[in-house]
């Protein structure tokens, strides 16, 4: 083979698309619910809008961008994120004014060039929202509750939140200076950590390698000023009403720096290192960063391949996804005209929404290797076009699971099927 998919990348197809695409469908029937819209957004923006969104220093921005210049020699970025591409268009289309509320979400491809493995790749799927200008602790509430509805909607079970505060801007460069002071104390650590005790110590909070050390540190929740310790607390009491169960991570801090108070990820025993399957929190700052008014908001974004991970772990029935199909075979191929006729006359009266699908003929091949076919399709029922019963003006409707077979009037064809 001379062509191979680039490293970090991959086809999604059989029964991985439908599991994508049920995915899809669960979250925007779950945002309909919550009120949220849709916004499509490119999948390229200016490099600059994610290295001031993200953070200089953060490994997204170090390390991991797709940054590329055009050929007006314009610096892009193919998008890692979606957080800073809807708050650029919540600014540039104007959208404080011209939508009563603010609450989108975005299914989209986002690239990271991060060392590949079991569910992490340098393109992968997200499904987010974003919620602007609600400053209350309900908004962070609902968006935890609306992530976890689209994972416990899609069958996901014994799923841990994880949920942590990072305060402010008035409360949280005291705990900065307070955790450098005990770094630059500490001997042994990484390198990695040993880098970021002066450019984001935060960071240090979540290093795997030093996890011993780190947890003798000072908590945040030390440090919080008033209105970022009443608004943690808010937030709790929300999660607690809903009946959500969550546990506090002192710990959690997030590869992203435009965070503020609550921030959360979502987790699923049994996925290995890559357990994360969705993450977020409020980022009140951003959006003034980037030149706004000063305007709160909240969101989450889920990887869709690490959701799709999880659900094959649990071993999701497949089949609940799976379209009952109606295979039209032929005998000979000079019925295969009147086969089609029916085939085109079956999808197109099928009911919106329907959960048959209709394929055939394949009138090149043998009955044998039609019905052979229709096994490996797992079709529900086959209808057969022979000679002898076409010129009666009926066909042959055969249960694949019974292998039982009648010879019916093609008039009633339709209504047989469409009973079943
Ligand atoms: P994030 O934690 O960087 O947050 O990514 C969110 C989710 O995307 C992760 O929990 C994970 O499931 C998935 N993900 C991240 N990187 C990869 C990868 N290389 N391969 C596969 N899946 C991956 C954000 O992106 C924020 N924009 C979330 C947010 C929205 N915060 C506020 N609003």
């Amino acid at each position: 083979m001379k062509y191979k998919a680039p490293r970090g990348t991959h086809d999604i197809f059989g029964a991985q698309a439908e599991k994508i695409n049920k995915l899809e469908q669960t979250s925007r029937q779950v945002f309909r619910k919550y009120n949220y819209g849709e916004i499509r957004l490119p999948t390229f923006e200016a490099a600059e809008l994610f290295s001031r969104s993200i953070g200089e220093t953060t490994d997204i921005v170090e390390k991991e961008m797709y940054v590329f210049s055009d050929r007006k020699g314009r610096q892009l970025a193919l998008r890692p994120e979606g957080t800073a591409s809807v708050v650029r268009a919540y600014l540039e289309n104007k959208l404080e004014q011209n939508l009563p509320l603010a609450k989108l979400y975005y299914i989209g491809s986002m690239f990271r060039y991060e060392r590949p493995q079991a569910g992490r790749y340098r393109e992968f799927f997200q499904i987010g929202a974003e919620y602007f200008n609600n400053p209350s602790p309900a908004a962070d509430a609902e968006i935890l509750l609306l992530t976890k509805d689209i994972l416990e909607t899609y069958g996901l079970k014994d799923l841990s939140i994880h949920v942590n505060t990072l305060g402010c801007l008035k409360c949280r460069p005291k705990y900065k200076d307070e955790i450098k002071k005990y770094l630059k104390n500490e001997k042994d650590l990484c390198e990695d950590c040993k880098r970021r005790i002066d450019k984001n110590p935060l960071r240090v909070l979540d290093c795997k390698k030093d996890s011993q050390k780190i947890n003798n540190l000072p908590k945040i929740q030390e440090y919080l000023c008033d209105d970022c310790n009443n608004h943690f607390n808010d937030v709790q009491d929300l999660l607690k009403q809903a009946d959500c169960s969550y546990i506090i991570d002192h710990n959690l801090v997030r590869g992203l720096d435009y965070y503020t108070k609550t921030v959360f990820e979502v987790r699923s025993a049994g996925l290995g290192a890559q357990d994360a399957l969705a993450a977020g929190g409020r980022y009140d700052n951003l959006i003034k960063h980037l030149g706004g008014n000063d305007t709160p908001a909240v969101g989450f974004a889920l990887g869709s391949e690490r959701v799709m991970l999880a659900a094959d772990n649990l071993k999701l029935s497949e089949k609940t996804i799976k379209n009952k199909i109606i295979l039209v075979a032929v005998v000979n191929k000079d019925l295969s005209k009147n086969a089609f006729n029916l085939v085109a006359k079956l999808r197109k009266n099928l009911d919106e929404g329907s959960s048959l699908a209709v394929e055939g003929p394949f009138s090149e091949k043998s009955l044998k290797s039609q019905l052979r076919l229709a096994d490996r399709l797992n079709a529900a029922k086959v209808v057969i076009f022979g000679e002898e019963e076409y010129a009666r003006g009926n066909v042959i409707l055969r249960d694949m699971s019974s292998q039982s077979q009648q010879e019916v009037n093609i008039a009633e064809i339709e209504k047989l099927i469409f009973k079943s």
